[in-house]
């Protein structure tokens, strides 16, 4: 299953907000719907947003008049802020617009196929350090969803987790939920019971008290841009587990892409942290959970500083932050 995809001259995803109740593909023919599809997060993950903004201006390129294509460029590359994916994929597959409408098409399907592999490469090379960082069978706690439905296939700190998994090297997975639209306990926790994953689910501020209490072996997350410095910008909560993490002396894994590392941001302060609707705090499904007028912070992303990263994994490398180095 590819949750983001180019299909009979429109773009088709798992519609992400149907899930775990329905799985529901949706066909996307216009720049409009996609924009939309983003922003309500139906489209996630920085892997899938990269595709997404690569295949929304593909779409462009075919359906939007020439005088308005620039503006729907920067439409969907700016349509969420955080992810460095979703405005790098777009503006490539934009670079191609002088070349006509199928050039810029080639472009985001090549973009899409490079995500695959990447997957597939991390998968290993993750799998590998967690053994050597975390000993055998490990339990590891992992943040919002980094699996398939985040990528294309397979996925970033996910995809490691099911290739432990694979090697009968995994004691388990405790999922934080992901406060507050349950990226985990929705969306981590239908893939890991899909690939048959023995996990817990447990509420976000549970994941530095069950490090304390021996529990939890490593943390495995992906992220949403890496900086220069190896500052981490990723799902708001990371940083908690990243914290307990290193009161408990347990390793801090980022599991991520090369095209989710942005060296022209020198460090995490630099990044424009998504501020989500509050409501989305105030209630869910439509049932508030606080007083009506009860005014709500909802930073969608934070920062993890790169002192407290043990490790890096990408499709080409592994880098080390905590020891200084740099990606
Ligand atoms: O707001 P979201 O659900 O798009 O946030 C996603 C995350 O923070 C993921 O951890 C990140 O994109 C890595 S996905 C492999």
């Amino acid at each position: 299953m590819r949750t983001i995809d180019w299909v009979d001259d429109a773009i088709e995803i798992v519609d992400q907000t149907a899930l775990p109740a329905t799985l529901v593909r949706v066909r996307i023919t216009t720049v409009d719907d996609l924009i939309g599809a983003i922003r309500r997060l139906a489209v996630r993950g920085a892997p899938a947003l990269g595709v997404a903004g690569a295949l929304g201006v593909a779409l462009a390129a075919r359906t939007v008049a020439e005088a308005h294509l620039d503006a729907a460029v920067e439409q969907v590359a700016g349509c969420r802020p955080t992810a460095v994916n979703l405005g790098r994929g777009a503006r490539r597959a934009a670079a191609r617009i002088p070349d006509g409408a199928q050039a810029v098409l080639a472009e985001a399907l090549l973009l899409r196929d490079e995500e695959i592999a990447a997957s597939a490469v991390m998968a290993v090379r993750g799998a590998d350090l967690v053994t050597e960082l975390c000993g055998q069978r490990p339990t590891l706690l992992t943040h919002c969803n980094t699996g398939a439905l985040a990528a294309v296939t397979g996925g970033t700190a996910l995809g490691v987790v099911v290739e432990l998994h694979r090697r009968r090297l995994l004691g388990g997975v405790i999922a934080s939920e992901t406060r507050p639209l349950l990226q985990g306990a929705r969306l981590t926790a239908w893939e890991l019971a899909a690939a048959r994953v023995p996990f817990r689910l447990a509420v976000d501020s549970a994941g530095p008290f069950l490090m304390a209490l021996g529990q939890v072996d490593g943390v495995i997350l992906g992220a949403d841009r890496i900086c220069a410095n190896g500052d981490v910008v990723n799902k708001i909560g990371s940083y908690a587990h990243a914290l307990g993490a290193r009161a408990a002396g347990i390793p801090f894994i980022v599991v991520a892409p090369e095209s989710t590392i942005d060296p022209r941001t020198a460090a995490g302060s630099g990044v424009d942290i998504e501020e989500r609707d509050p409501a989305e705090v105030l209630s869910y499904h439509g049932a508030e959970v606080a007083p009506r007028g009860t005014p709500a912070a909802n930073p969608a992303f934070d920062i993890t500083p790169h002192e407290l990263i043990t490790a890096i994994v990408t499709d080409r490398r592994t880098i080390r932050p905590n020891r200084g180095e740099r990606p």
